[in-house]
């Protein structure tokens, strides 16, 4: 009796679930997920264990945040989407009313252990779903968006022009090959058109494009996905702020050559320039960190001005020097100097020539006063002329040595400038820059 009671609340229990098995509790019962399953949450959900789970991983990057030049960082802000398969949890989506999905808490689950090898961001940046999407195919979903911190070599040789490629790396942490095989779920293009689409926020830098590669590696068979981000600086600030200032200073010091004789204040004009440009310096300083082996092309031009400007000042100085040698050895420097001489002998002669040309023409010898008027007048030009020409060179030779020196080195200055900025562009500025 007691047989055939049993019988009937089976039979009746099997009509009641017929009835009510489009609720989410009779697909759990039937996966048994209704209550926690230690081997679904702890073992890799595997028929045979030498079955390899292949875990897909989809990257997007919604924004880049911060490339950090001294720290060598990279700071963005990902989405990743990770997809993987469950034997254990499949079912036929007409048995249960067309469930075709559901969530579930994830830690109820086993998930793989990804992770970011170059990860160097705090932990409270991440943000996972605390659930999990479960499909009828057996395919669970986790996804999960992350203030993502990645160290990444920078390579600062042409900086404000510059291009970096940081890698993103994803692989197990303690699953080899064997086990857990890391697969990117979308293409390059792809990746590349819904991460520009996406993005919000950029700060300085676009992205070029995203690069997908798998790894294996050889020795111990491990397996890695590595997306390589490629951004371009926006150089703009940096060429208004730094370059076009650094530029313009040059131009200057170039044109003080023209600052006629005011000696002083050339000099100070161009000591100030230095000040200047060592202030830029001092800018420069906060913007790259000391990397010892290979400065930066911005670092060398910065110094080549300096430099540029400093041997400027010496030869400034230089030149004011030699002209106050001038003063220092005066030898009778209150004589008329050479040039003034034959125009006041013109000065002299004229009126004699118009007096002479004023007079009526008179034929005969001239009276004998003007006859020795003229003999004086040409005796005492011979002995001034004599007298310069023994001491008018003198005070002047420095003077002409400083012109030549200052004539010689704008010469050489001006076409150093001009190789040095014609340089300067060639290295700084790559080829595929613009494109
Ligand atoms: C980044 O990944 C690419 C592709 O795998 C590789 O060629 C390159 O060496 C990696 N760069 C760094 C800095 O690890």
């Amino acid at each position: 009796m007691s047989a055939w009671r049993a019988v009937v609340l089976l039979s009746l229990a099997a009509s009641c679930n017929q009835a009510n098995e489009c609720s989410y509790s009779d697909l759990l019962e039937h996966l048994k997920l209704s209550s926690y399953n230690e081997y679904l949450a702890n073992v890799r959900p595997v028929k045979d264990w030498r079955q390899v789970t292949d875990v897909k991983i989809n990257m997007v990057l919604y924004g880049i945040f911060q490339v950090d030049e001294k720290l060598q960082t990279f700071t963005s802000h990902v989405s990743i989407n990770t997809v993987w398969e469950n034997d254990f949890l499949r079912w036929k989506p007409s048995d249960f009313c067309n469930i075709t999905e559901f969530t579930f808490p994830s830690s109820k689950l086993w998930t793989p252990d990804i992770n970011i090898q170059e990860d160097a961001s705090d932990t409270g940046s991440i943000h996972k779903s605390e659930h999990v999407s479960v499909f009828a195919t057996g395919m669970i979903h986790k996804t999960a968006h992350q203030r993502l911190t990645s160290t990444c070599t920078l390579n600062l040789w042409n900086f404000p022009f510059d291009q970096q490629s940081c890698n993103i790396t994803f692989s197990s942490m303690i699953s080899d090959g064997r086990a857990i095989r890391v697969r990117a779920l979308a293409g390059d293009e792809l990746v590349t058109n819904i991460s520009e689409q996406f993005m919000v926020t950029r700060g300085e830098w676009s992205l070029k494009h995203l690069e997908i590669t798998h790894k294996t590696e050889e020795r111990f068979n491990w397996s890695s996905l590595v997306y390589q981000v490629r951004i371009v600086r926006k150089p703009m600030l940096y060429v208004i702020n730094f370059i076009i200032p650094l530029f313009y200073l040059l131009m200057l010091d170039v044109a003080s050559f023209f600052i006629g004789e005011a000696r002083g204040e050339k000099l100070s004009f161009k000591i100030t320039v230095l000040l200047s440009i060592s202030v830029l310096l001092l800018i420069l300083k906060d913007l790259l960190p000391s990397t010892e082996d290979r400065l930066p092309i911005i670092a060398n031009f910065c110094v080549g001005v300096f430099g540029l400007v400093g041997l400027s000042v010496l030869e400034a100085m230089l030149v004011s020097f030699l002209i106050d040698l001038d003063d220092k050895f005066p030898k009778k420097s209150t004589r008329v100097s050479n040039r003034e001489v034959p125009s006041e002998k013109q000065e002299k002669k004229d009126p004699v020539k118009e007096k002479a040309e004023g007079l009526p023409i008179q034929p005969g010898p001239p009276s004998q006063r003007e006859q020795l008027r003229l003999v004086l007048q040409e005796v005492l030009v011979a002995q001034r002329e004599v007298a310069s020409a023994a001491n008018a060179p003198r005070p002047k030779r420095f003077r002409r040595v400083a012109e030549i020196i200052d004539l010689i080195f704008f010469i050489f200055y001006f076409v150093t400038v001009v190789i040095f900025l014609a340089v300067s562009y060639h290295i700084w500025i790559p080829p595929d820059f613009y494109s």
